[in-house]
């Protein structure tokens, strides 16, 4: 009896061993970014990689690399590219290196009044257009994932313009906001964002821009003294793919993993604005950084100074694209 009980155990070990074997190894999508783990876009990426191994009932793996773990920012698109990695969320700001220059719009001071315009834009046609550029770069545009708008940071109050005169800022690779800061009388700087913290720690950068989520997970409150609530920009990012991994996926997988973006996108834009507010209020209660909100008189000032950067850009960016913006803007009741 024993016997029979043992080639029974061993024929059915052989069996599941035979049954696991046979089935096809998981599609393993790499997501890498430079962001904490703990802000819009980690969240985001987390959440589609849950909705897309559970939907896909485990056909699908989703790797993801965070804070630059894999890829710092200029490595990060090439790597895409030679399909080191399938998918990324780069910020809007650097799409400008790959040639795609019009993503350098979302960065112009004070295009968007709010982000009922910003979504919009990028809902509509506008966004679509957007998308279709990076097709030729061998890339495909999946969504875009909101973070908000930005504060600044130095070591000196940023109240008005003049403030700004002399200072080392970094910025993303965007030559709009190259323009940004050198309208301000700055000297602006292009650093990778893992480079960030370290630059202003020695005093290589004097100050930098992000939303208050990137400040406060890279701990550059630490090593910035002032900060202001200026909002006169915005961050954003495009989740991108490799188009010919996306293209050649098995199409019922192609279609879950487009519902699993579509869920997470929704997820991310729900929660970037609580999670910008929260590290802002995190930032106050360290009571190490100063945060200060501008008077309208110097509000004033800023946009005297920074709205022209608009028609300064028009021949890189396009005047047709910046003044179809402006025209939602318009069609919201702003002017
Ligand atoms: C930056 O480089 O400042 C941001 O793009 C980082 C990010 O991806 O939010």
């Amino acid at each position: 009896m024993k016997v029979v009980q043992a080639v029974f155990c061993a024929l059915t070990l052989a069996l599941a061993t035979l049954a696991v074997a046979q089935q096809p190894a998981p599609i393993v999508i790499k997501f890498s970014h430079v962001v904490a783990a703990d802000t819009p876009k980690g969240k985001g990426a987390e959440r589609f990689k849950q909705l897309a191994e559970e939907r896909t009932h485990g056909r699908v793996k989703v790797e993801v690399y965070p804070n630059s773990t894999l890829y710092k920012d200029k490595e990060e698109v090439e790597a895409l590219q030679i399909g080191a990695v399938q998918m990324l969320a780069p910020s809007l700001a650097k799409f400008g290196p790959l040639g795609v220059k019009e993503f350098e719009v979302f960065d112009l001071p004070y295009i968007f009044p709010d982000k009922a315009v910003l979504q919009r834009v990028e809902d509509g046609p506008i966004g679509a257009a957007l998308f279709q550029k990076l097709e030729s770069k061998d890339i495909k545009g999946l969504a875009y994932w909101d973070n908000g708008f930005k504060v600044m940071s130095a070591n000196r109050p940023l109240h008005v313009p003049a403030d700004f005169r002399g200072l080392k800022m970094r910025i993303q690779s965007s030559k709009v906001l190259d323009a940004q800061f050198r309208a301000l009388g700055a000297n602006p700087q292009v650093m990778a964002f893992s480079d960030v913290y370290q630059a202003l720690q020695t005093g290589v950068v004097d100050g930098t821009e992000n939303p208050p989520s990137n400040l406060y997970t890279q701990r550059m409150n630490e090593v910035q003294k002032f900060v202001t609530v200026s909002n006169h920009g915005y961050l954003g990012y495009a989740v991108i793919v490799n188009k010919k991994f996306w293209d050649g996926l098995p199409p019922d997988i192609r279609t879950i993993l487009e519902g699993a973006m579509k869920d997470a996108t929704r997820y991310t834009n729900a929660i970037a604005q609580q999670e910008n507010d929260d590290a802002l209020a995190k930032v106050k209660a360290t009571g190490k950084t100063e945060v200060y909100y501008l008077t309208d008189a110097e509000k004033a000032q800023w946009r005297a100074v920074l709205v022209p950067v608009q028609k300064e850009m028009e021949p890189r960016i396009g005047k047709d694209l910046i003044d179809s913006i402006n025209k939602e803007s318009a069609s919201l009741g702003y002017k």
